[in-house]
């Protein structure tokens, strides 16, 4: 087993920046997660690991060793893909024997290998069939025996899940988590559903257009988002992002929006002045953020219900005030109609501001 050290890594296709100086240590027996939108670099960076693909710049390390000039079959990385890319003719033992046979293995070892890993992804009954005779599930079982066999030192896998249905996904996420942690093999694994990195990952790497935003723990990236491309993505509804302005009147300090005006506290006032570049500001309040006021006071305001959508346990209540939608996230008991006027409030020690044209988070 071995940490993984991506170092000032940048990958270059022609004038394509795939991925732009990219650091990251993944520690020895991490589960990662390398999360972002389609074509954001992740599949690059894994292949990258793998050796498939140099680095433009930057080193690869596994442990302390440079591996940049590592082919791939010395790395003794397993990889699984989306598409699992078992070889059809071949019957499930010898798909997931293949690799400890290219290795020239004892046959006597590769049986048991086999065996070993059939059992541990309870697959023993399917070891004679051929790929086409199993379920999306079962077919994906064997793909990671097959990465499994070879006991690699670092475990990759892109999409591993994409092509299960929800109910085996939801299964198979749990299930891939306690195996790594089993296991203890230090894994990649690259996604762009925020639910699967949030729950499978021990800490998450947000890419956009090829590079980091951040790295963390879910509930880092949850409650403290360190851009707002960030802020944005993580989060189911997403965050409710509203342009504002930084006002004073007197001791008083506002956000001032076109649909509503929030006075601050004095602390989130000095931190504003003291940290704020330019008074355009962006206001993020995530929709479990919004609470309904029994009536008008202090810091409510009134919005119209533009509309509901239920999901059984939570329903979320769309606001509607002048041109400005707010996402409002409580619990199915909340009976309101279309076109009602309710008032709500925000918890103000729960929000993000991010600057505008930087988009960095201030608060
Ligand atoms: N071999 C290649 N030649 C040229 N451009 C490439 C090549 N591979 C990837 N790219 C480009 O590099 C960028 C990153 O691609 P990559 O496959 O890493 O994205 P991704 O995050 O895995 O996306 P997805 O979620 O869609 O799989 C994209 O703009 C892609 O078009
Ligand atoms: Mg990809």
């Amino acid at each position: 087993m071995v940490s993984v050290t991506l170092e000032n890594i940048s990958k270059y296709f022609g004038k394509v920046r795939a991925v732009e100086n990219l650091n990251l240590k993944i520690e020895d027996g991490e589960f990662i997660a390398l999360l972002g939108p389609s074509g954001c670099g992740k599949t690059t960076t894994l292949l990258m690991i793998a050796g498939i693909y140099k680095p433009s710049k930057g080193n690869i390390y596994f442990g302390d060793k440079i591996v940049n000039d590592l082919p791939p079959r010395d790395r003794n990385v397993g990889m699984v893909f989306q598409s699992y890319a078992l070889y059809p003719h071949m019957k499930v033992f010898d798909n997931i024997a293949f690799p400890l046979k290219l290795r020239k293995e004892p046959k006597d070892f590769i049986k048991k290998k086999v065996q070993e890993v059939a059992e541990l992804l309870k697959i023993e009954d399917l070891l004679d069939r051929k790929p086409s005779q199993l379920s999306g599930g079962q077919q994906q079982r064997v793909a990671l025996g097959r990465a499994l066999a070879k006991e690699p030192n670092v475990f990759l896998m892109d999409e591993p899940l994409a092509n299960l249905d929800a109910k085996l996904r939801v299964i198979m996420r749990v299930e891939l988590k306690r195996l790594q942690k089993r296991l203890g093999i230090t894994t990649v694994y690259v996604t762009h559903d925020q639910v699967e990195a949030m729950t499978m990952a021990d800490r998450i790497a947000v890419l956009s257009n090829g590079r980091l935003q951040q790295v963390g723990r879910s509930e880092e990236l949850y409650n403290k988002p360190r851009n707002l491309f960030v802020a944005g993505f993580i989060g189911s509804p997403p965050m409710n992002f509203v342009d504002c302005i930084f006002v004073e009147e007197g001791d008083e300090a506002y956000l001032e929006a076109e649909a509503f005006r929030l006075r601050l506290t004095d602390s989130i006032k000095k931190i504003l002045k003291e940290n704020a570049r330019s008074s355009e500001l962006i206001l993020g309040v995530r929709p479990e953020d919004i609470i309904i006021s029994e009536r008008k006071a202090e810091g409510s305001f009134e919005a119209e219900i533009y509309a509901m959508e239920p999901l059984g346990r939570d329903v979320i209540v769309n606001l509607r005030m002048n041109d400005t939608i707010l996402k409002m996230m409580t619990s199915s008991l909340f009976k309101g109609a279309v076109g009602e006027k309710i008032w709500v409030r925000i918890s103000l020690d729960k929000i993000h501001i991010f600057d505008k044209k930087t988009e960095f988070a201030i608060l």
